[in-house]
C-alpha cells in the first residue's frame, strides 16, 4: 500500500483544498491529512483563521478524501508523522515548492499544482465584520482598539462614555466615532464590548443584549450569581454570544498549562496558590468602597480561573482575611477547601507580594513565575530534577487579541462556540464575590 500524506490548515474550507486533497488520493492508496491546531497557528504567527480545529477537520472528513486525519501541533512533527505511519510520499501545495525537500531523506516529495484564484486568506477578506462598540474609554479599552486590529474580521467603530469629553479623547485617538448616548451606540454596532467600572456591569451587560448586541464583558463580570444567571438567560433567549473577558484564560501558556496539569503530569492536584498584587493610588476609583473598588473586586476574578480550572467550582468552604483601610481591602487572602485538595489566593492594591503560581501534586509542581497571568513561560519540575520541563509560548502584544479572536469566532461561528471560561465558572465567580460582599466567613484585620 502507497501512503501519502499531506498538511494545511484548511481554514475556510474550498475548491483549492479539495482540489489538493484529490490530487494527493491520487498518488497513492491511502491518504492522511494533517490538519493545524489551533495553538500551532498561533505559535506560528497565524491570528486570522476564522473556523477552529474541531471546524476545519470536520471540513476535511465531509470530503470523503482522507482515510486518516491527524492533528499537526509541533514545529518538526512531519518528519516523526512520516517514520510513524510509514510514508511514502509527502504531497503539499506548489506554493511551498523547495521548502519541503528536507524531507526527501525520508520519503517522495511531490509538489501539487496549486488552485488559481483562491485562498482562505481571500475569503477571510470577503467575510462578514463583526462591528464593535466599546462602552467605557479607560485604560483596558485603550489597549483592547489597538489588540482588535491584530485580529480578522473585527473593526471597533464607535465608543460610548458618559463623560463625553473623555469620549471624544479616547474616538479622536483611535479615529473612531463617538456615541453620545447608549441608543445611538447600539444602532451603529452589532456587538459591545463593555470596559466601564465593574459597578455598572450587570446594567450595561443588560441594556446590550436587550438591545439585541453580542457581549464581551471586562472582569470582574458581575457580584451577584443571580445576576449572572439572568444575563447568561438573556444571551441564550436571544440567541447572542455572551462572553467574560479574562485574558489570562485565553493566552496560549495557560490553556496549556490548564490541560497539561488536567491530564495528570503532576499526580493529583492537591494545591493552587496564586498572587496578583498592583499596587494602587489611594484616590483611584479601584480604592472606591462605594463602587465596588478593592482588591478583591479588582484582582481576585484572576487567580480564580486556575482554581476552578483545576479544582472545580465544588469547593467546600472560603475564609477571606482581609486587611482594611477606609473601608477598602488593601489586600485580601481566600482559603478554598476542597474535598481532597486545598486552594488560596492573595490579591493586594495597598499589599505587594511576589505574583507567582504554584499548582502541587503528588508526583511534581508546576511553577509559573510573576506575573503568572500573563506568562509565556511555565515549568513542571519534579522531585527528580532531570525530569524538570520549561515551556515557552508566544505571549502577543498586551494578551487581548486571544480573547478578542475567540469572541469574533464565536459570533461568525456559533455552532462550535465555547468560551475558554464557562458560564459555571462564570457564575462561580460571581458567587465568590458575593460572598465577600456579604462578609461571609470574612476576617478583618
Ligand atoms: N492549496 C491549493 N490551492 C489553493 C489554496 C491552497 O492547492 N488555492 C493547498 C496548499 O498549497 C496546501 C493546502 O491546500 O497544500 C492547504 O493550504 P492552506 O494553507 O490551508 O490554504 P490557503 O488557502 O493557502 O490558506 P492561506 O490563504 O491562509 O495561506
Amino acid at each position: 500500500m502507497r501512503k501519502v500524506i499531506t498538511y494545511g490548515t484548511y481554514d475556510l474550507f474550498h475548491q483549492g483544498h479539495y482540489n489538493l486533497l484529490k490530487r494527493a488520493k491520487a498518488l497513492g492508496d491511502y491518504l492522511i491529512v494533517g490538519v493545524t491546531t489551533d495553538n500551532f497557528d498561533l505559535e506560528r504567527g497565524k491570528m486570522s483563521t476564522c473556523n477552529n480545529v474541531m471546524e476545519r477537520i470536520d471540513a476535511v472528513k465531509a470530503t470523503g478524501l482522507a482515510d486518516q486525519i491527524i492533528i499537526e501541533e509541533y514545529k518538526g512533527q512531519k518528519i516523526d508523522d512520516i517514520q510513524k505511519y510509514g510514508v511514502d510520499v509527502f504531497a503539499i501545495g506548489s506554493d511551498w515548492v523547495g521548502y519541503f525537500d528536507y524531507l526527501k531523506e525520508y520519503c517522495e516529495v511531490v509538489y501539487l499544482p496549486r488552485t488559481e484564484g483562491i485562498s482562505s486568506t481571500m475569503l477571510r477578506q470577503e467575510r462578514p465584520t463583526v462591528r464593535i462598540g466599546v462602552i467605557g474609554t479607560g485604560s483596558i479599552a485603550s489597549r483592547f482598539v489597538p489588540e482588535s486590529k491584530c485580529v480578522n474580521s473585527v473593526e471597533v467603530v464607535a465608543a460610548f462614555n458618559t463623560n463625553l469629553q473623555e469620549c471624544k479623547a479616547f474616538c479622536d485617538k483611535f479615529a473612531i466615532e463617538c456615541a453620545d448616548t447608549l441608543e445611538t451606540l447600539f444602532e451603529k454596532v452589532d456587538s459591545i464590548y463593555v470596559a466601564s467600572p465593574h459597578y455598572t456591569h450587570y446594567d450595561y451587560v443588560k441594556k446590550a443584549l436587550l438591545a439585541g448586541k453580542n457581549v464581551l464583558c471586562e472582569s470582574p463580570f458581575v457580584f451577584r450569581k443571580e445576576h449572572a444567571e439572568e444575563l447568561y438567560g438573556l444571551a441564550e433567549a436571544k440567541g447572542l454570544v455572551l462572553m467574560v473577558a479574562l485574558k489570562t484564560a485565553f493566552c496560549p501558556a495557560f490553556c496549556h498549562l490548564v490541560s497539561l496539569l488536567k491530564s495528570g503530569v503532576i499526580g493529583d492536584i492537591v494545591e493552587v496558590n496564586a498572587s496578583v498584587t498592583t499596587l494602587t493610588d489611594e484616590t483611584s476609583e479601584k480604592m472606591d468602597s462605594k463602587r465596588y473598588g478593592g482588591s478583591m473586586s479588582e484582582n481576585a476574578c484572576f487567580p480564580l480561573v486556575p482554581i476552578f480550572k483545576l479544582l472545580g467550582t465544588d469547593y467546600k468552604n472560603i475564609n477571606f482575611y482581609s486587611k482594611m483601610k477606609n473601608d477598602v481591602d488593601l489586600y485580601t487572602k481566600a482559603v478554598f477547601r476542597y474535598d481532597s485538595a486545598v486552594a488560596s489566593f492573595q490579591v493586594g492594591l495597598g499589599v505587594k507580594t511576589e505574583g507567582n503560581m504554584v499548582v502541587s501534586g503528588t508526583k511534581g509542581y508546576a511553577y509559573v513565575p510573576a506575573p503568572w497571568w500573563k506568562t509565556d513561560y511555565f515549568e513542571i519540575r519534579f522531585e527528580d530534577q532531570n525530569k524538570n520541563k520549561k515551556y515557552f509560548y508566544p505571549f502577543a502584544g498586551e494578551g487581548l487579541r486571544y480573547e478578542i479572536k475567540d469572541f469574533v469566532s464565536g459570533i461568525l461561528s456559533k455552532d462550535y462556540f465555547f468560551s475558554k471560561v464557562s458560564k459555571k465558572e462564570n457564575l462561580a465567580m460571581a458567587e465568590v464575590q458575593e460572598k465577600y460582599i456579604g462578609n461571609k466567613n470574612l476576617f478583618r484585620l
